[in-house]
């Protein structure tokens, strides 16, 4: 069993296979992916010159020079240093900072190009228009043709469009497990956007693809599309050299119902994960919230607690006096000495006054 990787492991070390998949992020969204189907693109196609739209980190960019081509022009409007540093480590590989299609005219005309960047309609209508136009012969791949972009536009933000090129968006994100967004979903955090409804003219990847294809005679042009890593699309003019030799080597992957099977059922679990995540973060806050007032509950409580400690005391004290007050013995007699002298006195000067008279 040879897969170029090692799937099967061995009885001394049966976890290899999974070790690499530690590895992986828990989504696996990049181009990079898929080398195994740029190799059949390049085995069928002379391709020298290559532009590749939508680079991120860069890490797709050296297939292409691996594979045979001496020019590759990756255009990005936001690259990261990382990507600059990536791209400085190949001669072959050229930094273009600009927004496609409009950079698109200024590059030279390639054999292959790789559309990655901003998803939605009036972009990518915009690039195949170009392509058609000015390179019918060119080989075009896609990322994201499939769900969630085939019919829903995302725009990276600040995103330069404007008027009916931008639909409604909402930070809130798309999720497998209903219809409607929901910040629960595939979210932006930021960088970008989703059309708030799906469907209908003028939205998402796929539809754009569709439109500007139907616009130059469908019936020229093979499109399909690897139902994987959001859905990989190949665009090539039926009469351009190797278009039928690449879709045929192709075919066992887009004519894959496991595959698709299998991404879909990748996508539906990420995107439980997304769901639970966000539910997680939901009940810590809500746990935060709740021992906060579980505090200020603790707070109050002492607080009362002493206030009737010092009440009890009162009490107590009052109930004291009381009973001092209640008992005669512990009343003190009245100083009698007083009064006796003055009745005394009194008496000797009646006395006085009988005897004189
Ligand atoms: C999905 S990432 C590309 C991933 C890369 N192709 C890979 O497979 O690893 C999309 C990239 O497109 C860039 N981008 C957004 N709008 C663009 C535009 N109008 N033209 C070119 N790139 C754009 C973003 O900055 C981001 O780096």
């Amino acid at each position: 069993m040879n897969h170029g990787v090692d799937v099967v492991g061995s009885r001394e070390d049966p976890n290899a296979p999974i070790r690499a998949a530690r590895t992986l992020p828990v989504l696996l969204h990049s181009l990079s992916l898929l080398r195994e189907q740029f190799e059949i693109i390049f085995a069928n196609r002379k391709i020298k010159k290559v532009i590749e739209v939508g680079v991120e980190s860069g890490q797709v960019s050296s297939i292409y020079t691996d594979l045979g081509a001496d020019e590759v022009h990756c255009i990005d409007p936001y690259p990261s240093d990382k990507l600059r540093e990536t791209l400085a480590e190949n001669p072959k590989l050229h930094l273009v900072e600009g927004h496609s299609p409009a950079v698109l005219a200024e590059l030279p005309v390639a054999d292959l190009y790789v559309i990655d960047g901003d998803h939605n309609y009036a972009v990518v209508h915009g690039e195949v228009s170009w392509i058609i136009a000015n390179a019918p012969d060119a080989v075009v791949v896609f990322n994201d043709v499939l769900w969630p972009c085939a019919r829903r536009d995302m725009y990276y933000e600040p995103s330069p469009l404007t008027g009916e090129d931008k639909h409604e968006s909402s930070p809130d994100g798309p999720t497998v497990w209903h219809d409607e967004l929901t910040p629960a979903g595939v979210v932006g955090l930021g960088a970008f956007t989703w059309a708030v409804e799906a469907g209908g003219e003028r939205n998402g990847v796929l539809t754009a693809i569709e439109d500007a294809v139907a616009a130059a005679g469908a019936d020229e042009w093979y499109l399909e599309v690897v139902p994987a890593v959001y859905g990989f699309g190949i665009l090539v003019r039926k009469t351009a050299p190797g278009a039928k030799k690449i879709m045929d080597g192709l075919k066992p992957y887009t004519h894959s119902k496991l595959i698709a099977t299998l991404e879909a059922n990748r996508i539906s679990l990420y995107t439980r994960v997304l769901q639970m995540q966000y539910e997680a973060v939901a009940h810590a806050n809500d746990a935060d919230r709740l021992a906060e007032t579980i505090s200020a509950q603790r707070h109050e409580i002492e607080r009362l607690r002493a206030e009737l400690d010092r009440r009890g005391h009162e009490v107590h004290e009052l109930r004291r006096t009381n009973e001092e007050l209640r008992d005669p013995l512990s009343v003190e007699p009245p100083d009698l000495s007083a009064a006796a002298h003055n009745l005394k006195r009194a008496a000797g000067q009646v006395l006085r006054h009988a005897r004189r008279g």
